[in-house]
């Protein structure tokens, strides 16, 4: 069975209808990109899965347990947000709380975890995006690749079972972007299972089991990585793909 499963999922802003039925099924290990051009509907696809935003209609499998969208307890919610994980564009870190503050912080208030293990599991995942001498620091003494890795190492920390990314690199120069990529690789390397939209071509190719292309609040294709990008079957990714070509 699918770790996460989304079912026709519908959300309009207005009269604008962002989400026209989206569905998408993510396995244990997966790493799922999400491409398309500018206002297809993409953040607003995982905001809905993770909450930020209602979802008009659609269904969620997470875990072995069903979810009507529309309808969701708050009680479930919460507990669903405690399994998840969610990376923004530009970071999200509290300017005034150091570098291992914005990470310990998820920890000692939602799940309650005492200060001390907090601090470790924190140094843990520091450790991990290479961060760990960086722990005293303020968000503003760092590079944007920097702060985006403290955000990967925050939603780390709580032992997430799927990572949501919504475009993690698009403010950061050639030189950051490598630098936070390079992490992303090696969570999936290590098995994490991951949504990824993003507009790295080279990451989504390489990195990714499976890649949806959306358009329109649509998805106009989707299929294995190789596959996808060897032979699109949709002219509308073909010239998606010919447009993002360097
Ligand atoms: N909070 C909002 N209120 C009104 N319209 C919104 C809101 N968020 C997104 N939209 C609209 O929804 C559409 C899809 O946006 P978005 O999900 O951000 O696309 P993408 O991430 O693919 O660029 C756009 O037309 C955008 O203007
Ligand atoms: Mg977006």
């Amino acid at each position: 069975m699918a770790l996460l499963e989304v079912k026709d999922i519908a959300k309009r802003f207005d009269d604008n209808e962002v989400l026209n039925g989206v569905s998408i099924e993510v396995n244990k290990g997966d790493v799922v990109s999400i491409l398309g051009p500018s206002g297809s509907g993409k953040t607003t696809l995982l905001r809905c899965i993770n909450f930020l935003e209602r979802a008009d209609s659609g269904r969620l499998f997470f875990e072995g347990k069903e979810y009507d969208l529309s309808k969701i307890k708050k009680s479930d919610i919460a507990a669903i947000r405690m399994k998840t994980g969610f990376v923004f564009q530009n970071y999200n870190l509290f300017a005034n709380k150091t570098v291992l503050q914005n990470v310990t912080l998820g920890l000692t208030s939602a799940r309650k975890m005492q200060r001390k293990e907090a601090e470790k599991k924190a140094m843990d995942v520091l450790l991990k995006v290479g961060m760990d001498s960086y722990k005293d620091y303020y968000p503003s003494q760092l590079s944007g690749g920097q702060q985006q890795r403290v955000a990967i190492a925050r939603a780390l920390a709580t032992d997430p079972s799927i990572l949501y990314f919504d475009e993690p690199t698009s403010a950061l120069d050639p030189q950051l972007t490598a630098e936070v990529l390079e992490v992303m690789r090696s969570l999936a390397k290590e098995g994490m299972t991951m949504i990824v939209v993003t507009h790295e071509m080279g990451f989504a190719k390489e990195v990714s089991s499976h890649v949806v292309f959306m358009a329109d609040g649509n998805i106009v294709e989707e299929g294995p990585a190789k596959e996808f990008f060897a032979a699109p079957t949709q002219q509308r990714t073909r010239e998606f793909l010919r447009l993002t070509e360097n």
